[in-house]
């Protein structure tokens, strides 16, 4: 029977440099879609797939991210004191339960494979799942609840992958698959492909299922593109001994670590909104005019 997955590594070490000056001070995990931070709609996803144990890889600048997770006593005490019961359930609804969470660093920004290294102890041995929180994944139904699905029919190393158009993979991990269909096995994985000679327009985008045997690879794994510790490349050695399987998610993917992408998904959101939607496109329509 496969293991089930019950862990999930959200790594939130990175820099944020594609969005100075405004992560400058707060993580840019912590920048708001449109009434909750990026991170919160993540583990929001991960909560929904069955996720029991967050592992958050962090960095230094990070710490808000920790009291975003945890419970503010003057804050609940004030509510409390005035009554304000919505804001006082909105606060306790984000919060894992308590143990349910691990923070560990990642000392230096040495790239997402090292990040995902850092995580080892905590995971054990067991699959786990692996969220980029800059990435997010807007769809009917969460992205890793349809991932754990698969997992747990097929086993193996699952991969996400959205369609990007042909001009822009060299921007992408791009995974070439042996067929058309929504869980495919992989053939080939390439980091950011040179224009031209990319296996296919199906980029990784940033949710993984990935078996424990990952972390002794990234243990001896040298600095690739960038002079980073890709992941992709560790993944690559996965490969030959394992099998690798793209989901293919039926949704919107927004790289919120991107000024236009966060953007969008301010919009997309914000439209869908139950309370802000209305306001927010009559607003949009009389600006378009
Ligand atoms: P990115 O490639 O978006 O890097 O990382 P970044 O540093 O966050 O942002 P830019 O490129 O400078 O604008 C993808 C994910 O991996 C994490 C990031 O926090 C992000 O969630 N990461 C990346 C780490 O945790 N550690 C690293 O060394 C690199």
């Amino acid at each position: 029977m496969t293991q089930k997955v019950r862990k999930a590594v959200l790594p939130v070490a990175g820099l944020g440099t594609r969005f100075l000056p405004a992560t400058k001070a707060i993580p840019k995990e912590m920048l708001t879609i449109v009434d909750k931070p990026a991170i919160q709609h993540v583990v929001d996803e991960a909560r929904a797939a069955g996720i029991e144990h967050f592992v958050f890889v962090t960095g230094r600048n990070k710490g808000a991210i920790e009291d975003h997770f945890d419970i503010q006593f003057e804050l609940d005490r004030t509510l409390r004191d005035r009554s304000k019961i919505k804001e006082l359930d909105l606060l306790a609804a984000d919060l894992p339960a308590a143990g349910q969470t691990s923070f560990t660093r990642q000392q230096a920004p040495l790239g997402l494979g090292h990040a995902v290294w850092c995580a080892r102890d905590i995971i054990g041995d067991e699959p786990f799942a692996l969220l980029l929180p800059d990435m997010l994944h807007y769809g009917k139904q969460p992205c890793l609840k349809g991932m754990i699905a698969d997992f747990d029919s097929h086993g193996g190393n699952i991969v996400a992958a959205y369609a990007v158009p042909e001009s822009d993979t060299s921007q992408y991990g791009i995974v070439g698959v042996k067929a058309a269909g929504a869980h495919q096995a992989i053939t080939e994985m390439v980091e950011k492909p040179k224009a031209g000679t990319a296996p296919s327009n199906l980029a990784i985008s940033g949710r993984y299922i990935l078996r424990p045997e990952i972390f002794s690879i990234l243990e001896t794994q040298e600095r690739g593109a960038g002079g980073e510790i890709q992941l992709t490349d560790a993944m690559i050695k996965l490969a030959k001994q394992q099998p690798f399987y793209a989901y293919h998610f039926d949704g919107e993917v927004f790289d919120t670590g991107m000024k236009i992408g966060f953007l969008l998904a301010n919009l997309a959101l914000g439209l869908d909104h139950a309370e802000l939607g209305a306001p927010l496109r009559a607003a949009l329509m009389d600006r378009l005019k």
